[in-house]
């Protein structure tokens, strides 16, 4: 089969470099793709944004499959477009991306089906939310509505810090994503991200990882889209896991899809493993970024088959998803400045040195080929992975590839991993 896969980062090299594995696919294009994911597939210059320009595309190389990387496309719609063509879509319809797209959408659904999940309260203007304030307390959560990067959400400690984040937000600092304002309950607890691929009614668990978002060692610094991951996060037992399916991912696909607006992709959900069991945090339409890097290399599974049974609605006939008992683990490599302005076009080599160590994948983020050399072109630039009997082993292991790559002008943590590190070690 021929498939299509858009996107361009750490993740889509990831998805590409495993589905290229499969003996099913004869051809895979990639929209806009980068030049890891090159290595994998014929990159392509496609606006994701122009929907029929997809569809025509689709048709004209035959297409069977189309995989949906980023956020914003399935928030957008593109999914729609792609089956009312007929075209077999990894990604969930607009509607269904309302999960990820609008958090109120989300929480209102969780009320709906009774799903555990931090109390809150949507707002639409300054004198709403100051009146709605006082009700939770402090720490309070605040978070703009829409699709914001990921920089959406401040936890205030203070009063006026509330204040000032509900003041920046309605005078527009995230655009429309901040026309509403969604007040919420501080959680305590450990988080872990849990993905479960789902065709709207078979529901399949992919398994557990855990990001590190804020950008420096010790989980301090500003956040960021995420700077390391590691799978299996064993914090979420099997106990957790049971209660997070049965209480959290089945009423939300089964709500979906009673409403009319059933959900198709993978469903990457945040929880909060508090001490009254696992709560919502987020939802996310789509893998996560840096966790797709870790859960490509445990999945033994034909990717090209897998999703191709959940665009087909056919994931009830595939059955379980097998994952390698090994442990793997990703650190990213981000270029200086980042989660700010990164600096662009840094020299980057050594990354034959770094995958010729055991269990090794470098995969790339934001790079760029200048002249047929390496640079660096975005925030977080490489994603340096590897496999391991243990998540110290896999540590080990991926840190020696990272000392084996020059990047000058680009930085990583030293402790991804750490809590399960601290773990394994009891
Ligand atoms: P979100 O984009 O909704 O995942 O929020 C970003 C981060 O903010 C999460 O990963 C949590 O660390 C934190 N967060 C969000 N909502 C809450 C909450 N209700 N209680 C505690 N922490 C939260
Ligand atoms: N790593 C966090 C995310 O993909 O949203």
């Amino acid at each position: 089969m021929n498939i299509l896969l858009l996107g361009s980062g750490g993740r889509e090299h990831a998805l590409s470099w495993k589905l290229a594995q499969s003996p099913r696919v004869e051809k895979l294009y990639a929209a806009p793709g980068n030049p890891g994911i090159a290595d994998h597939a014929e990159c392509v210059s496609l606006d994701a944004t122009r929907h029929q320009e997809v569809v025509a595309f689709c048709a004209a190389r035959d297409i069977h499959l189309v995989v949906i990387g980023p956020e914003a496309p399935l928030v957008d719609g593109l999914a729609n477009a792609l089956r009312a063509a007929d075209i077999p879509v990894f990604g969930p319809d607009k509607a269904a991306a309302q999960l990820e797209g609008s958090k109120g959408f989300t929480k209102d659904l969780c009320a709906r089906a009774n799903i555990p999940t931090a109390a809150y309260v949507r707002t639409t203007s300054l004198a709403e939310a100051r009146a709605e304030l006082p009700k939770f307390g402090l720490p309070v959560v605040i978070k703009a509505d829409g699709l914001a990067a990921g920089k959406g959400v401040i936890i205030a400690e203070t009063e006026s810090q509330a204040d000032a984040a509900l003041v920046d937000m309605f005078s527009g600092s995230f655009g429309a994503a901040g026309a509403e304002v969604v007040l919420e309950e501080f959680m305590v607890g450990e988080e872990v991200s849990f993905f479960a691929l789902t065709d709207g009614t078979a529901i399949v668990p992919m398994g557990s990882a855990q990001d590190h978002k804020r950008v420096s060692d010790g989980d301090t610094g500003p956040n960021t889209g995420g700077m390391g991951a590691y799978s299996p996060a064993r914090v979420l037992d099997e106990v957790c896991e049971r209660q997070a399916m049965e209480r959290i991912i089945l009423p939300t696909v089964y709500t979906l899809a009673s409403e009319g607006t059933p959900y198709n992709g993978v469903l990457y959900a945040g929880l909060m493993l508090t001490s009254e069991g696992p709560k919502l945090v987020e939802y996310n339409a789509r893998f996560g970024d840096p966790e797709c890097q870790v859960l490509m290399m445990r999945l033994e599974d034909d990717l090209a088959e897998l999703l191709l049974a959940v665009a087909e609605g056919k994931l009830a006939d595939y059955g379980a998803i097998t994952m390698r008992d090994e442990c793997a683990l990703t650190v990213v490599m981000a270029a200086n400045g980042y989660p700010g302005t990164p600096e662009k076009g840094g020299a980057i080599s050594g990354i034959d040195a770094a995958e010729a160590g055991e269990g090794v994948k470098v995969f790339h983020a934001g790079t760029a080929l200048n002249d047929g050399a390496l640079v660096a072109n975005g925030g977080r630039v490489l994603n340096v992975t590897a496999l391991g009997s243990s998540i110290a082993e896999a540590q080990a292991r991926a840190y020696k590839a990272v000392d084996a790559i020059s990047f000058p002008t680009g930085f990583c943590r030293r402790d991804i991993g750490w809590r399960e590190v601290a773990r394994e070690a009891g």
